[in-house]
């Protein structure tokens, strides 16, 4: 999808659908005109009640007389400043009712909304230029919505199907400082779209296709379709010669080949330090001997969608060209029980030297995150961040809405929680106490995989902890926000939070 901003006026403007915000009181100058070419449309529609300007609600009108536009959808948004993360679902809601028309092209007057300040008080200490215009910050989300709604997934194929016939949203603008601001903003939310849109895609295939082999094919595709990519693919043969026999078990009950597959993105300068991101790729999580239970199960075929955010990011770092240098790491195995897997009370060296005893076998995504944690250190890293779905225990404690982070670094947590405030994809901090980390004591080894006692997504993270003291490092906890059960799909989580991190490293 295209999309432009363009110093016109919406009255006259010729497109298949005019968008204009509606206020609760008074209309703006901008709606107020399209009132008066409309012969007071707008203003009758308030009268008998079908368009009051109330927050969130449409309103269509069919071949509207006076104005050059097809159709008029007229999107009310109340009086008050709106809050942002509730104007993101408004915009998404928006798209998706433009996509359900013919409408080849839409024309809207998004830079008239008022926002309210960034709910930004928990992260003060922000050391990443996040302060963007509300003009970019809008043309940001209006082409990452609208890109958004464009994904389906069509049952049973192996396809996206990309949805709709629109092919072209126009900001229309009054101001040369706003055009240019929304262009930007569009720029950078196209490109979050569409890395959203790969990821999501890669959550949502089977495990019987999107199998460690299918996701070492995607990074070779990546490398030949983008000059700015490189990629690595390691084989179990390699992975041994490294001594990564933690993430080695894991693949123990497969027939399936376990890969390690690393992705470089070289958009600096030849000597800075790369940003490197690790992301957790169980392309099927049975649990192994330590089975789950069969309900839901066929949702573990997600628990490689830490994986496919780091190549959704490779995606979009390449399409909004962002000066920065970021490697991708992905570990990806399938972990199911046979006569080869891994039991319960087996202990393993990681590659880092220290030995862990396997105490559940289903705690298998910091068995394979911890040997490319330490492999991620031969990069020279400025940061080091980790994206998996790692427990179900950050399910209970936040639910769908925020993402769970740990950091050794308190600058990163706080870049990190800022970026997420600013693209709608929200953190919350957890912590990395080593309270948590004293509960991984094993009677047989360095220590166990799974931690004694409560506070499972902080043993988790204390248990990665371990292999990451010589770097700056946050630890994402996606389970909850990786995929939606209700209708099931991939979300494209945290593909915005970190693409507007990167975006503030980069600026
Ligand atoms: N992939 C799961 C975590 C998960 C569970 C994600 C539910 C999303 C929804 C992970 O590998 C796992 O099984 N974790 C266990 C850890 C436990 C054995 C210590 C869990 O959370 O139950
Ligand atoms: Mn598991
Ligand atoms: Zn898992």
């Amino acid at each position: 999808m295209e999309f432009a901003a363009r110093l016109a006026d919406a009255a006259t403007f010729k497109t298949d659908c005019l968008i204009v915000p509606i206020s609760g009181k008074t209309l703006s100058p901008e709606a107020k005109a399209i009132d008066v070419a409309t012969g007071g449309m707008l203003s009758h529609l308030r009268t008998t009640g079908d368009m009051t300007g109330t927050n969130n609600t449409f309103c269509w009108l069919h071949k509207p007389a006076g104005i050059a536009a097809k159709r008029l959808l007229l999107m009310g948004v109340g009086d008050k400043p709106l809050n942002r993360q509730a104007l993101i679902t408004q915009l998404s809601a928006v798209a998706k009712e433009v996509l359900k028309t013919p409408a080849r092209n839409a024309a809207g007057l998004f830079t008239e909304l008022t926002l309210s300040n960034p709910d930004d008080k928990q992260s003060k200490n922000t050391t990443a230029k996040n302060t963007r215009s509300d003009d970019a910050w809008i043309g940001t989300q209006l082409a990452q919505q609208f890109g958004e709604a464009q994904y389906k997934f069509e049952a049973g194929k192996t396809t996206v199907c990309h949805r709709g016939k629109l092919g072209k949203v126009t900001t229309l603008c009054n101001n040369a400082k706003t055009l240019k601001a929304v262009r930007t903003g569009n720029a950078l939310g196209a490109a979050i779209a569409t890395g959203s849109n790969v990821t999501r895609l890669l959550g949502d295939l089977p495990a019987n296709v999107c199998t460690p082999g299918h996701l070492a094919k995607q990074a070779r595709a990546l490398a030949r379709k983008h000059p700015k990519i490189t990629t690595k693919v390691l084989s179990e043969k390699q992975m041994a010669e490294l001594r990564m026999h933690s993430l080695l078990s894991v693949t123990a009950g497969t027939e399936l080949p376990a890969y390690l597959i690393t992705m470089e993105y070289k958009g600096g300068k030849a000597d800075q330090k790369p940003v490197v991101l690790v992301g957790k790729g169980v392309t099927f999580d049975s649990g192994g001997i330590s089975l789950k239970p069969g309900g839901k199960m066929d949702e573990m075929k997600y628990d490689m969608c830490g994986a496919a955010s780091v190549f959704g990011v490779m995606e979009a770092l390449v399409a909004a060209q962002l000066p920065i240098n970021v490697v991708g790491i992905v570990p990806t195995v399938e972990n199911m029980p046979s006569g080869t897997a891994t039991r319960p009370g087996d202990v393993v060296k990681s590659m880092s030297g220290q030995t862990i005893e396997i105490l559940n076998t289903d705690a298998e995504g910091r068995l394979i995150l911890c040997d490319a944690l330490t492999y991620a250190a031969r990069f020279k890293p400025d940061t080091v961040i980790d994206i998996a779905t790692l427990t179900g225990a950050c399910v209970v404690a936040l639910g769908s809405h925020a993402t769970g982070l740990f950091s050794n670094d308190q600058v990163l947590a706080d870049d990190l929680l800022s970026a997420g405030i600013i693209a709608g994809d929200r953190a919350w901090q957890l912590p990395l106490w080593e309270e948590y980390d004293k509960q991984l004591k094993s009677d047989f080894a360095d220590m166990a995989n799974i931690g004694g006692g409560g506070g499972g997504s902080a043993t988790a993270a204390a248990f990665l902890g371990r292999f990451t003291k010589d770097y700056t490092w946050a630890h994402l906890d996606i389970a909850g926000t990786a995929w939606s059960s209700g209708p099931k799909g991939a979300t494209g989580r945290p593909v915005p939070l970190l693409m507007e991190y990167l975006r503030g490293k980069a600026s």
